[in-house]
């Protein structure tokens, strides 16, 4: 028996193989259930005790030989053919999915840095405001009508405390902190009472810019408005202002640009009038600048505030504002952005 096992030690040692079939079809001849080792095994049990010994060593080194061959075998074959078993390291590794903005952010982003490069720097305040943030110090006089252009949500407990409607209500925490000259844009989320619809929606956002000199006017603003809409929306884009109300400003206005898609020619996003309305701005207004301990005489500011929804729709034709609240990633991963 000594004498079958060294000569199968002899084969299994010289054997090599160039294909994985080969190395199995050895596996299967000597290493299964009934292969030439297991064969051993079953006659080693009529070897006689004083060569017990010799010959279960002599057949464990068979099998350990047997199975170190395989080994080495399977692992040379798959080192020379990685392309078919996926083992080739010099091939790039998986990449990660990463996330994308959303694309209010993309927007807020963008309108920032247009804002940045004219000189505003960024600020923010507290969502929960009394009401003298939000109404009082913007020239809102208590039970005047214009506090019902906002629904707002009060504290029950205590109304002098509501969710800011506005991002106007940062203006004055700004103009109580802040040294003159003033040159602010504030972004930021706010709260209206409002039923939720494709076009509207109780929570929103919104940026705001003030800016507070000396000798500030007018033509200011309205420079900064043109230069505001060409950088957001493309050179050819034309502005026109229409006089509003705000209680804040005086004179007050709304500011349309120039239908991106139709390029004024009318379109359904348009209505068919060529004019997309974006903004509301105006002069801040005197009572404002003395309420907040600004010299009116001597100071003068305007002031600017928009809705990042709006924008994002009519920039990324998007029609259902709520899409923008509910996380679908199918609706997400569609905006990659520089921002
Ligand atoms: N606060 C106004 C609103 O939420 C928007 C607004 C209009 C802000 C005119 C301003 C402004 O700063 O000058 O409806």
């Amino acid at each position: 028996m000594l004498g079958k096992i060294n000569q199968l030690i002899a084969e299994i040692e010289s054997f090599t193989a160039v294909t994985p079939e080969e190395v199995e079809q050895f596996r299967i001849k000597h290493l299964s259930k009934k292969g030439t080792i297991a064969l051993l095994f079953d006659e080693f049990k009529t070897v006689s005790v004083d060569q017990k010994k010799e010959i279960g060593k002599a057949l464990n080194d068979l099998k350990t030989a047997a199975l170190a061959k395989v080994n080495a075998l399977k692992d040379t074959l798959c080192a020379m053919d990685s392309g078919k078993t996926g083992l080739d390291l010099t091939l790039p590794g998986d990449l990660l999915q990463i996330g994308s903005r959303h694309p209010l952010s993309v927007v807020k982003n963008e309108i920032l840095a247009i804002f940045n490069k004219l000189g505003f720097t960024i600020s923010e305040g507290p969502e929960i405001e009394d009401d003298w943030h939000n109404f009082s110090a913007l020239n809102f006089p208590e039970e005047h009508p214009a506090r019902d252009m906002q629904d707002t949500f009060f504290l029950e407990k205590n109304p002098d405390i509501v969710l800011h409607t506005h991002t106007s209500s940062v203006q004055v925490r700004d103009m109580e902190t802040h040294d003159l000259p003033i040159r602010l844009v504030t972004p930021g989320r706010v709260f209206r009472n409002e039923a939720i619809s494709a076009r509207a929606h109780c929570i929103f956002h919104q940026i705001e810019a003030l800016y507070i000199d000396e000798n500030v006017s007018f033509a200011d603003l309205k420079q900064t408005l043109t230069y505001f809409a060409k950088e957001l929306f493309g050179p050819d884009t034309q502005i026109r202002l229409r006089p509003s109300y705000f209680p804040f400003t005086e004179p007050s206005a709304e500011m349309d640009v120039s239908c991106s898609l139709c390029h004024g020619k009318g379109c359904n996003v348009c209505k068919g009038t060529g004019w997309l309305e974006i903004l509301g701005c105006g002069m801040v207004d005197p009572n404002v600048l003395e309420l907040n301990g600004i010299d009116r005489e001597k100071y003068t500011g305007f002031a600017l505030g928009m809705g990042i929804e709006r924008i994002t729709m009519l920039k990324y034709g998007i029609k259902d504002l709520r899409l923008f609240f509910e996380n679908d990633i199918r609706f997400l991963e569609q905006f990659t952005a520089a921002f």
